[in-house]
Formats: structure tokens, C-alpha cells, sequence
């Protein structure tokens, strides 16, 4: 499945891997977060800082396939890295950053007596793919170990690969520890490993600290396994995919690349994206055909938008759902749902837990939660509809108040199909208008108002 230069490609990775898939062998996977991250200059520690929305440890974690057992290695920020991985993977403390191999150690009551692979990753790796993954533990031979590696434009700072005449790997040398040569090669560790685990326990137990760090590498395993003729094997992925982060620029980088391919996929979907430099999506959004994106749009969560809308204007929606041929300007849209051929805007606020049906009017200034909006109904200007629900077919007018909250409790109030509520009325909580009622402009609504009246 490699190329000449011993490249391997998605596409044959996937193949691959597809006629690997009956074997779902559990995995160990050690995920090593326990570093301080200086170079972010920052109060959060660096692997959880967000690409593209979600924290990078997340990210490593998800990149893992689902056989995988993770155990997260932390260290520096604990207090706040622990508590987030808890949920999902097994959690060690590493109290002295004392190197990658010292690192794994502290996983090693996990890994003792364990007969499978185990599979090795950095936190700090946002861009990592699963297909990747998939194929290095297909690649990683028995009482041996596979490590992904990259060709980089610019090697400063990494681990280099050094191969032997037959082009085998036979060591890892640390960009401080290597000699003016050694620093020409271009292909680098990305520190993403799959070790036989009987094999991995061996090359630790082996670690010294006598190096320009004075640490203990975990890339000293590589070579640990080739002065006793035990296979490795490297398998070179894109240096996109490798990149570590290491401070905001390469965050921003990685921040950038998935935003490229995220926005790449939805106009090849057939979605119109007028300036994509000014235009976020998060990778779990939906955009249905036709739809135009100006600049300023921020599409964030679960959001799904249909076809054929517009959304214009520094506008931000999030975990909501739009319906198709919606026309959206400068609003912001959170955990709620629009209809169909409806209109928001310029300048509304739709809070979470708000449903408007098809063909209605949200107009400017217009601040709609946890309120059910029926089709067709219109609220065009300067309004308040907290925790109410609305018929059919009605009008809001300028001004009008949901007074939802009496200074201890916030109550619902409910207005039927076809009403008319004139400008600056107040419907105090909890009250009902009913069907096809006339509200008069500057009203206070205290009692049920009778249907047709
Ligand atoms: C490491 C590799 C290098 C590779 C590079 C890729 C070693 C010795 N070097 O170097 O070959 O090219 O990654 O980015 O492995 N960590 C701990 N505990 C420690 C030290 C590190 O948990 O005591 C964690 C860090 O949080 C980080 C990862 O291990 O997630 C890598 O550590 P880092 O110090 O960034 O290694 P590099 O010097 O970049
Ligand atoms: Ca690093």
C-alpha cells in the first residue's frame, strides 16, 4: 500500500484498512498531555485550547478508533486537564516532566501484562485523522513498533529520522542532540507510535537520561528495537497531519486548515461562500444546496441550515436548525429552531429553547426565549417574547412585552391563533389572549383576554 518513497495514502489506506476491519483487538492508547506548553503563553493548558471549536486533547482522543482504551498522561495543569478527559479515558499523573519516556511510564500499571498494541500520541496534535491511526496499527509488526513520520519544509525543532543504507529506520535523534548532517534530514518524528506492548515495555525499561536534555525519550524505544533486530517500521503521513502545536501561530495554522477543508467540502456541496476568509464553520455543520454565505457568518455546533437561505451580516448560529429559503441578517441564533421561508432581522436575538415556524417575520431588535412562534406569524420590531407561546398568524406589534418574570418566579403566557397585539402592550405572566383577539396599543394584559374580543 506505499509508494516508491514509502508514502502512504489515504486512499490505500482506506482500502486497507476496510479489509483489516474484522480484527477489533483492544488497543491501549497513551496520550501524553503532561508538558507545560510555555510557548502558549497562557493561564489554559495547551492541549486545551480549541481548533476549530474543540479542544485539541478532545480532538486526539476522537482521532483514536473506537477499540482504542485511552489513558491521558497529565502533569502541568492538571487540575484542569484531568478533570476533562475523566469521562473518557483513564487518567495518570506524571508530577516531574521528566520526558516522553518517563511520560509513558507513568501508564505502565495499565500497560503491564498486556499481551496487545499500544498505541502512543501527543495531545497537542489537532489535526490527526483516525484513517491515519487505522493504519499505523495495521502497519505495526509483531514484537515491533510503526511511527508515523513527515517530510517537513522546515525540520527545526524535531526529532529526525535516520535511516540506514536499505532505507530502514534505525534511530530517532532529537534536534538538540544532532550533528550538522543529521539536522540536513527533513523527514521527522511526528510521535505518534504503535508499539507490540511487550515490546514497548522492554525499550523503557532500557531509558537512560544521558542526552543534551537530560530527559528520558521515548524515541531511544526506536532504536532500543533495532539493536535487537526487532522490526520498525515507518509510515510517512502529510505534514499537516503531524503538526504538533506549540504556540498561537501553529494554532491559528491548524485553526486555518480545517477551516479550508471544512469550507472546501460545503461549496463542493454546492453552497456559496462569497468570502471564505470571513466565514467560520464547525466541521459538525449541515448546509443544504443553494445557500449563500456573506461575510460574517459564524456556524457553530450541531447547526443544520437548509436550502436556498441567505445569511448575511455578522451573525452567529449555534446548535440551532434553519429551514430552507431563510433570510438571516445579524442575528444570533442559539439551541433554536426556524421554519421554513422565514425572516430574521437585522439584529434579532433568538435564545435557546425558541421554535418559529415557517413564513414568519423576526424583525429588528427582537429578542425571542424558550417561545413558540407559529407560521406565519410576524414580530417586526422591538419586542420581548420570553416564555410564551404563539398561534398562527398573528401580529406582534413594535414594543410588545412578554413580562415572563415577577422577581421570583418566570411564568409562561400564551397568545392563540390570529391575534392582534397593538404596540408597547405588556402581557403579564401568566395570562392568555385567545383566539383572534384585538389587544389595543399600550395595554397591560392582567387577566385572560376572551377569543374574538
Ligand atoms: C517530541 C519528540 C520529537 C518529535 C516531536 C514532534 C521526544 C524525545 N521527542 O519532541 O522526536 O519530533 O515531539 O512534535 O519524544 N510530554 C509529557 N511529559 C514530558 C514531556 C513531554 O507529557 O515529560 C508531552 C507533552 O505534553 C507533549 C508531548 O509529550 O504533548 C511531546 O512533548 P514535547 O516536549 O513537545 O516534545 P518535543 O520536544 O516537541
Ligand atoms: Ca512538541
Amino acid at each position: 500500500a506505499c509508494n516508491k518513497s514509502g508514502s502512504l495514502y489515504r486512499t490505500n489506506c482506506y482500502e486497507m484498512c476496510m479489509k483489516g476491519a474484522e480484527s477489533v483487538d483492544s488497543i491501549k492508547a497513551v496520550i501524553l498531555a503532561a508538558g507545560e506548553g510555555k510557548r502558549m503563553k497562557s493561564t489554559t493548558p495547551k492541549v486545551l485550547h480549541k481548533v476549530c471549536g474543540v479542544e485539541m486533547v478532545q480532538r486526539v482522543l476522537n482521532a483514536c478508533p473506537s477499540q482504542c482504551e485511552p489513558i491521558v498522561v497529565v502533569g502541568h495543569g492538571k487540575d484542569k486537564v484531568a478533570p476533562f478527559v475523566e469521562q473518557t479515558a483513564k487518567v495518570v499523573e506524571q508530577k516531574e516532566q521528566k520526558g516522553t519516556g518517563h511520560a509513558v511510564q507513568m501508564a505502565l500499571p495499565y500497560l503491564e501484562g498486556y499481551q496487545g498494541k499500544t498505541l502512543i500520541l501527543a495531545g497537542d496534535m489537532p489535526l490527526l485523522t483516525q484513517n491515519t491511526l487505522e493504519c499505523l496499527i495495521e502497519k505495526t509488526p509483531a514484537q515491533g513498533a510503526a511511527l508515523l513520520t513527515s517530510i517537513a519544509e522546515d525540520p527545526t525543532g524535531y526529532g529526525r529520522i535516520l535511516r540506514d543504507e536499505n532505507g530502514h529506520v534505525s534511530k530517532i535523534v532529537e534536534h538538540k542532540d544532532a550533528t550538522e548532517e543529521e539536522r540536513l534530514v527533513k523527514e521527522v518524528n511526528a510521535s505518534v507510535y504503535c508499539f507490540d506492548n511487550q515490546a514497548l515495555l522492554q525499550g523503557l525499561a532500557q531509558l537512560t537520561c544521558d542526552n543534551a536534555q537530560q530527559e528520558y525519550y521515548l524515541t531511544d524505544c526506536i532504536e532500543f528495537l533495532v539493536r535487537h533486530n526487532k522490526p520498525v517500521v515507518a509510515v510517512v503521513a502529510e505534514a499537516a497531519e503531524c503538526m504538533g502545536v506549540n504556540d498561537r501561530i501553529q494554532l491559528m495554522q491548524a485553526e486555518q486548515y480545517l477551516q479550508e477543508k471544512i469550507k472546501r467540502q460545503h461549496m463542493q456541496n454546492g453552497v456559496t461562500i462569497i468570502d471564505p476568509q470571513q466565514v467560520y464553520i464547525e466541521e459538525n455543520v449541515i448546509i443544504g444546496q443553494d445557500t449563500i454565505l456573506y461575510p460574517g457568518v459564524m456556524l457553530k455546533g450541531n447547526t443544520s441550515i437548509g436550502k436556498n437561505c441567505v445569511l448575511m451580516g455578522s451573525s452567529r448560529i449555534e446548535n440551532s436548525v434553519i429551514g430552507d429559503g431563510v433570510e438571516l441578517q445579524n442575528s444570533v441564533v442559539v439551541e433554536s429552531e426556524i421554519g421554513s421561508e422565514t425572516t430574521v432581522g437585522p439584529f434579532a436575538y433568538l435564545r435557546p429553547h425558541s421554535k418559529v415556524g415557517c413564513g414568519c417575520k423576526v424583525g429588528d431588535f427582537v429578542e425571542v426565549k424558550n417561545a413558540n412562534v407559529g407560521d406565519g406569524t410576524k414580530l417586526p420590531h422591538l419586542s420581548y417574547i420570553g416564555d410564551a407561546d404563539i398561534g398562527k398568524a398573528c401580529n406582534i406589534a413594535c414594543g410588545t412585552i412578554f413580562v415572563n418574570y415577577d422577581g421570583k418566579i418566570k411564568q409562561r403566557s400564551t397568545v392563540e391563533d390570529h391575534c392582534f397585539i397593538g404596540c408597547n402592550v405588556n402581557l403579564v405572566a401568566p395570562v392568555t389572549v385567545k383566539e383572534g383577539a384585538y389587544v389595543a396599543a399600550g395595554t397591560t394584559v392582567t387577566e385572560e383576554v376572551e377569543a374574538g374580543s
